[in-house]
Order: structure tokens, then C-alpha cells, then sequence
């Protein structure tokens, strides 16, 4: 293998740039040229490259975001798209593709992969960890260190006024985030799109625990919630059924997906890099690299994608004893 490009795809991640450094670096040592795609997929379809030495990932170890940009791209769904990208493969002579990514960019890389016959390997970054074939996915842990740090900071005004919070974590589809920042903030309630709780049983919980002596409560809610209201309407709809609580809602957003990596994300995202440009190297292709029982693991790219992941329920069990 002579030539290995790298992008990054769909929403960054903490963590996204100590993977493209981990993926350059390894290409320098095994003597690969680098070649870096700006804005993801829609990068390969334009042809917005740059070759990558070991300087010029310098320092980046540490910081958030990606320093390739990245995009979701509409065209690349099309095969006209793919065309192009292709074409621009070939054209610099690019003999694999390392997509660090959510499961969206797998599905793109994996049809192109199987259309052009090039050899891709998948690195999963995301901070939903809603991916199948690894424990963690590169910028779950930071964002779960934001997160909380944001709710531990709301629990301040919550208990000086014995407020009710909802606050909403990201999440599309997944309740990992919340579920974790919940047990670890110790919030009174959790709100995840797996377990949809009903609305008669969340007032229930919310009068027990009112009744219970606690001063504040804190209801961490998962934007991808399936309880039908979204956290401004369940603001509205606890304040109109128990008016002995006062209500506000606080929406993390954008915040959770930024900042440095948290040591855990640089080391996970530099041995997933590193093993990702080994594969290349050994002929593989469509596969995921994944950390599995702590150890670095792939999956085939076709089942990170249409795998169904799903929380621990262990977990869902320990929030609701400690919540008493
Ligand atoms: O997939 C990561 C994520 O941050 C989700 O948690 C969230 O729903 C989505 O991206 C937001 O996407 P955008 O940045 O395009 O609004």
C-alpha cells in the first residue's frame, strides 16, 4: 500500500484529531504518504486534499473539532457522487480510505468501498457511542465529562432554590449519554429513548420524590427521548400537574461535542488509528476498528452499521435504586 487517505465524517467529535494524527504518524512510519481530505465525504467528491506529514499534525493531540473539517454530504448518496470521489481517488493514486466517523459516513464508505473496490476501514467517532462493535466511540467519554460538569454546576441552582431541572443531553437516537451523566450526577430521573418511562409514572417518581425530603431534582432527558414531549413541553406539562414544584429546563447542546479530549478519548483514538493503518497495510477492508472487552477489535463494517446497540440495562437498574 502506498498511498492511505484519511477524513472525517458527520459530526465532530472530541478526539476526532488524535485519530488523524495517530492515522499520519503511523503512515510515516511505515513510510505511506498521508493524504488528508478537508470537509469529509463531500471532500473526496471536490477533490480538497492535502498531503500529511508527522509536523503537520503537531499539538492537534489536544485539541477538539477536527482540524480535516468535516461535512454530511447529500451528493455522495448519489452514485454520480461516488463517481467523482472515485475518479479523484484514482487520481492521486490512493490506495485506501480511513473514514472517522458515525455510523452515516460506514454506510457511504462501505456502498463505495463495494462499488470501486477500494479498501476502507472505519474508525468510530462520535459522541453518541451508539455504534456497534465498540464499547466506546472516540469523544463519548469527553462529552460525558462536559456534560456533567454542566449538571453539577445546575445542581448548585437547583438546591439554592429548590428547583426542578430538566436538562436535555444529546443523543439522537441513543440514551448513553444520558444515562451516564445521570447516574453520575446523581439525577433524580432519567429520560432515555430505550426505556420510555410514560408520563403517569414521571409524575409519580416526581411526587415520591418530593415527598421524600429532597430539596432539588434534577431530570436529565435524552433529545432523543420517546416519552412524546420534548423537555420544554415537559416543563409545562410537570408544572400544570404538580404545582408544588418550580420548573426549569436547561439544553446542554452543541457544548457536549467540544472541548479537549479527555485522556481516555486521545489514547482510545491513537490505538484505533494506529490499527487502522495496519489493517490497510495487511490487505484488510471494510472493517471497523473497536475497543471490545478493552482490548482493539474489528467488526465487519456491515454489522457496526446495522447493528441495533442498546443501554446497559445494569445500568437503568443502579439509577433507579440510587435515586431513592
Ligand atoms: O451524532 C452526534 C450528534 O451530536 C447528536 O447527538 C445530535 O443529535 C446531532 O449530532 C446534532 O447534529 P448537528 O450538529 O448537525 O445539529
Amino acid at each position: 500500500i502506498k498511498n492511505i487517505a484519511v477524513l472525517t465524517s458527520g459530526g465532530d467529535a472530541p478526539g476526532m484529531n488524535a485519530a488523524i494524527r495517530a492515522v499520519v504518524r503511523s503512515c510515516a512510519f511505515y513510510e505511506i504518504n498521508c493524504i488528508g481530505v478537508f470537509r469529509g465525504l463531500q471532500g473526496l467528491i471536490e477533490g480538497d486534499f492535502k498531503v500529511l506529514g508527522p509536523r503537520d499534525v503537531k499539538y492537534i493531540v489536544s485539541k477538539g473539532g477536527t482540524i480535516l473539517k468535516s461535512a454530511r454530504s447529500k451528493e455522495f448518496i448519489t452514485p454520480e457522487g461516488r463517481a467523482k470521489a472515485y475518479e479523484n481517488l484514482k487520481k492521486h493514486e490512493i490506495d485506501g480510505l480511513i473514514i472517522i466517523g458515525g455510523d452515516g459516513s460506514f454506510t457511504g464508505g462501505l456502498i463505495f468501498s463495494k462499488e470501486f473496490d477500494i479498501p476502507v476501514i472505519g474508525i468510530p467517532g462520535t459522541i453518541d457511542n451508539d455504534i456497534v462493535g465498540t464499547s466506546h466511540t472516540i469523544g463519548f467519554d469527553t462529552a460525558l465529562n462536559t456534560a456533567i460538569d454542566a449538571i453539577d454546576k445546575i445542581r448548585d441552582t437547583a438546591t439554592s432554590h429548590k428547583r426542578l431541572f430538566f436538562v436535555e443531553v444529546m443523543g439522537r437516537d441513543a440514551g448513553h449519554i444520558a444515562l451516564n451523566t445521570g447516574i453520575g450526577a446523581g439525577a433524580e430521573e432519567i429520560l432515555i429513548p430505550e426505556e420510555n418511562i410514560g408520563l403517569p409514572k414521571l409524575l409519580e417518581k416526581l411526587k415520591r420524590s418530593k415527598a421524600s425530603g429532597k430539596s432539588s431534582c434534577i431530570v436529565v432527558v435524552s433529545e432523543g427521548g420517546k416519552i412524546g414531549k420534548n423537555v420544554f413541553e415537559l416543563s409545562e406539562y410537570v408544572e400544570e400537574n404538580l404545582p408544588e414544584y418550580d420548573v426549569r429546563v436547561s439544553v446542554l447542546g452543541h457544548m457536549q461535542r467540544g472541548g479537549a479530549p479527555s485522556c481516555f478519548d486521545r489514547v482510545l483514538a491513537s490505538r484505533l488509528g494506529v490499527k487502522a493503518v495496519e489493517l490497510l497495510m495487511l490487505g484488510k477492508s471494510q472493517l471497523m476498528v473497536g475497543l471490545i472487552n478493552d482490548q482493539v477489535d474489528t467488526t465487519p463494517l456491515e454489522k457496526a452499521i446495522k447493528g441495533e446497540t442498546s443501554v446497559d440495562e445494569e445500568l437503568i437498574r443502579i439509577s433507579d435504586i440510587l435515586s431513592i
